[in-house]
C-alpha cells in the first residue's frame, strides 16, 4: 500500500525589505527550497511561502532618506528581491509582503480574538524620542559611549567592544543615530501581549518536538523565571498597521511579520484571510517554519501564543539553522566577503552555491562555514568529477558510436546498479530530516562506485571491439547517472533538468529509481557544468570590496550625516599634559575573529616596554600593513579589562570610523618610548 501523501506548509522567514539578500540569508532559502523540493518530489503536498518584512522604522528611515514614499520603497525591494531567489531556483508557491490587505485584515482578526481571550495588557514605557525627527527611537537607531567599558559610539541594546547587553538609556551621551540630536526621555502608553497566560501550552508544544533537543533544552532556560510581556505597539510615526481604536499607535512589526505567513497563504488561496485560517485548521496539516537562531524566541514564543490566544494550531516544527561565516570570519564588507546575491550570480554559477551549501547543511543550529578553497574543491571534485562525470563521459560516446540507443544494462553492473537504488529510503529519510550533508556524503559514495565500474570495463575501448557490451557498459552507467541526478534533484534542479534533457527522459519524480531507461534513444549531449575557476571567485571579492553595496544589515540605519558634537567641557592644559603620548612600534597585530572593529596590537615602546592595545582599526588596515610600523600611543591611560582582552593604552587615530580610521603618522626617525608633544 502507498504511504499517505503529506500536506505540509513550509515558510521561510520573512526578509526585511530594506536590503538586498546576500548569501548569509540564501542558506535558509536554499535550505527551505531543497527540503520542499524533496517533499514534492516524493509527492508530497506542499505549499511553500514567504514574503517581505516590509514594515518599522527603519523601512520607514530608509524611504524617507531616498526620498521616496514607503510603500513605494518596499515595492521596488520586493521585486529586487524577487529576482534573487529566482537566480538561485528558490520557487515559493507565492512571494507576499507583509504590507498587504490580507495582513491587515489577518493582524486586526488576531488582534481582536487576543484582546477578548484578555491577552492584551497596557503598560506606560519610557523610551529616547528624536526632538528633531519626532520620533520614538528603537534601540538601535541610538548611540553613545557603553556605560561599562566607555567606548564610544555603541548601538542602544549592546556594546560591540565588551559585548555588555544593556538599555539604551543606559548609554553615556546618548545621540540619535537619525538626525544626531541628544534623545529625550519620553513616556507613552504601550501595549504587550501577556505570555505567561500561554506558559503550560508553550512548554508542552517545546517539550512534545517543536524544535530538535539542542534548542529545546536552550528554550526550557527562559522559562525558568517569569515570561515577560511582549511589547507589541509602537507611537507614530510608524509605517505599519494602526492598531483599531486607538490614536497614535501602530503594531509592532515583529507582530505582523509572523501573520504575514498566513497572509501569504490567503493571497496563495485567492485572497481571503478566512480561507487561509481554514486551510490552517486542515487536520492533516503540518506546518514547517525554517528559521535563523536568532530568531527562535519570536517563532517558538510570541508566534505560538498568538496563534493558541486565536483559536489556530501551533507550528509543527521549527527548523532552525545556524549563520553562514565565510572562510571562518563573519561576512565582512572591507574583505569583500559581504556578497549579495547578484553579485554572486554575476560571478559563479548558482548550482554550485545550492550544491555547496548541501554539503554543509544538516538540522543542527551550528553555525556553516562557506570555505572557498573547499568551495573549489567539492564543485570540481564531486559536482564535476563524480556526480556530471558518469552521463558526461558516457552519453557523448553514446551518441557518437552507437546511434545514442542505451541497450540491455551489462549483468556486471547489476550489483552496483542495486546499490544505487536500495540507498534510496537511507537518502530519503536523510533528506526529511534535513541532513543534507549526509545525504551529499552517500551520493558521492554511489557514484565513486559507478565511476570505478565504468573505468574498469573502459567502454571507449570496448566499443573498437565489442559494440554491444559496450552498449551495456554504457547503459549502465547513464542508469547510475540517471539516478544520482533523480537523488540531487532537490539540490540542484537546474542541473537535473540538463540531464533530463540530455538522457531524453520525462521530468523524473522519487519512483524512477526504480524505473529504467534500456533501449532508448538519448539527445545529443549538452554541457551540464563547468568547474570553479578561482580567479572568479578573487574577481567577485575584488569587485565587491570597492563596490558601494546597498545592503545594509537589517536594522542597522545607514551612516547619518555628521552630526554636530556639542562641546566637551574645557580642560586645563595640567589636565591635557597628563596625557602621555609615546612612539611605540608595532611588533604584532591581529584581528580578533569575533568582532568587526578590534584588533590586537603588540607595541614595542621601548624603555617603557612591551604594550598590548586592543584598537578599534580592524577595518582600516591589515595586520601585515601594521606590523612594523610607528605609531603615537597613550602610554597612562589605565589599562581596560575588555570582553578580548585587556587593553593597556590607546593608539592615537583619526577619522568617522571604519575603513576611515587614519593613524596619526609617525617621522621614522623617532624611536619608541620617546615622548611626543
Ligand atoms: O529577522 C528577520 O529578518 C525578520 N525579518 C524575520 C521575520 S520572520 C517572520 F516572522 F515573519
Ligand atoms: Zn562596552
Amino acid at each position: 500500500m502507498a504511504a499517505a501523501k503529506r500536506n505540509i506548509l513550509v515558510t521561510s522567514a520573512l526578509p526585511y525589505a530594506n536590503g538586498a539578500i546576500h548569501i548569509g540569508h540564501l542558506v535558509e532559502y536554499i535550505q527551505t527550497d531543497i527540503w520542499v523540493r524533496f517533499q514534492r518530489l516524493m509527492g508530497n503536498r506542499v505549499v511553500y511561502l514567504c514574503g517581505d518584512d516590509a514594515h518599522g522604522t527603519p523601512i520607514m528611515l530608509r524611504a524617507r532618506s531616498e526620498g521616496v514614499a514607503p510603500e513605494q520603497f518596499i515595492a521596488r525591494m520586493n521585486q529586487e528581491h524577487r529576482e534573487d531567489f529566482a537566480r538561485f531556483g528558490v520557487q515559493f508557491d507565492c512571494y507576499y509582503s507583509t504590507h498587504s490587505p490580507e495582513n491587515e485584515a489577518l493582524c486586526y482578526m488576531f488582534y481582536e480574538r487576543l484582546k477578548a481571550g484578555g491577552h492584551i495588557v497596557h503598560r506606560d514605557v519610557e523610551q529616547f524620542f528624536d526632538p528633531v525627527e519626532n520620533i520614538f527611537l528603537p534601540d538601535r537607531f541610538i548611540r553613545g559611549q557603553c556605560p561599562n567599558c566607555k567606548s564610544p559610539d555603541q548601538y542602544g541594546d549592546s556594546c560591540e567592544v565588551c559585548g555588555k547587553h544593556y538599555s539604551p538609556t543606559d548609554l553615556i551621551n546618548p545621540k540619535s543615530a537619525v538626525s544626531g540630536a541628544a534623545p529625550e526621555r519620553r513616556s507613552s502608553r504601550h501595549f504587550f501581549l501577556h505570555l505567561e497566560d500561554f506558559r503550560d501550552q508553550l512548554l508542552a508544544l517545546i517539550r512534545g518536538g517543536l524544535v530538535d533537543a539542542a534548542v529545546a533544552n536552550k528554550l526550557e532556560e527562559w522559562f525558568g523565571k517569569e515570561l515577560k510581556d511582549w511589547d507589541i505597539s509602537r507611537d507614530a510615526p510608524f509605517f505599519g498597521f494602526p492598531i483599531p481604536s486607538e490614536q497614535n499607535k501602530y503594531f509592532y512589526n515583529w507582530l505582523d511579520a509572523p501573520i504575514g505567513y498566513l497572509a501569504a497563504l490567503a493571497k496563495n488561496l485567492g485572497g481571503e484571510a478566512a480561507d487561509a485560517e481554514e486551510y490552517w485548521k486542515l487536520d492533516d496539516l503540518e506546518v514547517y517554519h525554517f528559521i535563523g537562531k536568532d530568531i527562535i524566541y519570536f517563532h517558538a514564543l510570541f508566534w505560538p501564543a498568538m496563534l493558541m490566544g486565536a483559536g489556530l494550531k501551533p507550528p509543527t516544527k521549527l527548523c532552525v539553522h545556524g549563520h553562514l561565516t565565510i572562510n571562518g570570519e563573519k561576512m565582512s564588507k572591507s574583505r569583500g566577503t559581504f556578497i549579495n546575491a547578484a553579485q554572486y550570480a554575476r560571478h559563479l554559477d548558482t548550482q554550485w552555491l545550492r550544491y555547496y551549501f548541501a554539503t554543509r547543511l544538516s538540522a543542527s543550529p551550528a553555525d556553516i562555514d562557506l570555505s572557498f578553497e573547499d568551495f573549489c574543491n567539492r564543485v570540481n571534485s564531486e559536482l564535476v568529477g563524480k556526480l556530471a562525470n558518469l552521463i558526461s563521459r558516457a552519453a557523448p560516446i553514446l551518441t557518437r558510436l552507437l546511434e545514442g540507443r542505451t541497450g540491455i544494462v551489462t549483468a556486471d553492473a547489476l550489483p552496483v546498479l542495486n546499490e544505487f537504488r536500495n540507498a534510496e529510503s537511507q537518502i530519503a529519510m536523510d533528506y526529511d530530516q534535513r541532513n543534507f550533508a549526509a545525504v551529499t556524503r552517500r551520493i558521492c559514495a554511489l557514484a565513486d562506485k559507478a565511476n570505478k565500474f565504468v573505468e574498469e570495463q573502459a567502454p571507449w575501448s570496448l566499443v573498437k571491439t565489442d559494440e554491444e557490451a559496450a552498449r551495456g557498459v554504457l547503459t549502465a552507467a547513464l542508469e547510475c547517472g540517471r539516478i544520482l541526478m533523480i537523488y540531487l534533484k532537490p539540490i540542484i534542479p537546474e542541473m537535473a533538468a540538463r540531464v533530463e534533457k540530455c538522457l531524453n527522459i520525462r521530468p523524473q519524480s522519487w519512483r524512477d529509481i526504480q524505473n529504467s531507461m534500456e533501449s532508448h534513444v538519448i539527445n545529443p549531449f549538452e554541457h551540464l557544468t563547468g568547474r570553479v575557476e578561482e580567479r572568479k571567485i578573487q574577481a567577485m571579492l575584488e569587485e565587491n570590496k570597492t563596490e558601494t553595496t546597498t545592503a545594509a544589515a537589517p536594522g542597522i540605519p545607514a551612516t547619518p550625516a555628521v552630526p554636530e558634537e556639542p562641546l566637551a567641557p574645557e580642560c586645563s592644559i595640567e589636565q591635557f599634559s597628563a596625557v602621555d603620548l609615546r612612539v611605540g612600534r608595532v611588533i604584532h597585530a591581529e584581528a580578533i575573529e569575533a568582532t568587526d572593529k578590534l584588533m590586537k596590537v603588540e607595541i614595542d615602546a621601548g624603555p617603557l616596554g612591551k604594550r598590548t592595545v586592543l584598537a578599534g582599526i580592524k577595518k582600516a588596515c591589515t595586520p601585515e600593513e601594521l606590523t612594523g610600523r610607528l605609531v603615537i600611543f597613550c602610554a597612562n591611560l589605565a589599562p581596560r579589562k575588555m570582553k578580548f582582552g585587556t587593553s593597556e593604552g590607546m593608539i592615537l587615530a583619526s577619522g568617522p570610523g571604519g575603513k576611515d580610521v587614519f593613524l596619526l603618522s609617525v617621522d621614522q626617525r623617532a624611536t619608541p618610548g620617546q615622548r611626543v608633544h
